[in-house]
């Protein structure tokens, strides 16, 4: 059974996100989401308010499953008897980070390889900040987020204006 581990922050997952997960997912087995519950940057959203974002907007691909994780993401990957790693690239100012990460997980565990997916144009330009920034300014994002996405964000920032 071929099986990949797709990983990040999700805060929160976008359409970009989703179109590299759909497309793995036609690709692979079986793809485990890997949401890292602790991370450098600042999020907007609880762990568990990320996962269960990506849990029900994958719910409609029976190969994909959510995960949080914390610690070393080659545990996880490890902990799932998984080999490869997904990433997307947008641009080619991604690649030097990615190169960083992807070669560091490699040396952590050699036995793991990361793949890397273009992500559709249409989505090359989105980024989960690009989505939090334009929201919480009151613009739309309803073409970058799904739904329910969409929702969790207006209400987070009005609760957030509320304060
Ligand atoms: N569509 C839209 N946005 C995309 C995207 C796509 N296809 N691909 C990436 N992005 C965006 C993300 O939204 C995110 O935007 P943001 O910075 O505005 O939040 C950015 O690109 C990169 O984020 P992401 O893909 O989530 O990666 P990350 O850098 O936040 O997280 C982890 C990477 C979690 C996999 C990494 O930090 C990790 O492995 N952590 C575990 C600890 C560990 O093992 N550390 C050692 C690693 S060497």
């Amino acid at each position: 059974m071929k099986k990949a581990v797709y990983a990040g922050t999700f805060d929160p997952i976008t359409m970009g996100h989703l179109d590299v997960i759909e497309r793995v997912a036609r690709i692979f087995d079986f793809l485990y989401i890997g949401i890292a519950a602790e991370v450098k940057k600042q999020v907007l959203f609880s762990a568990e308010e990320r996962y269960e974002l990506v849990k029900e907007t994958t719910k409609h691909l029976k190969n994909v499953e959510a995960h949080l994780f914390s610690g070393l993401l080659v545990e996880f990957v490890k902990s799932m008897e998984a080999k490869i790693i997904i990433r997307g690239l947008r641009a080619l100012s991604d690649f030097e980070y990615e190169f960083e990460i992807a070669s560091a997980n490699k040396n952590l565990y050699p036995e793991v390889d990361t793949l890397f997916l273009l992500t559709s144009l249409e989505y090359s330009f989105l980024s989960s900040s690009l989505v939090k920034e334009v929201a919480m300014l009151g613009g739309s994002v309803e073409k970058w987020v799904p739904p329910v996405v969409d929702k969790k964000l207006r209400d987070k920032y009005k609760s957030i204006s509320h304060e």
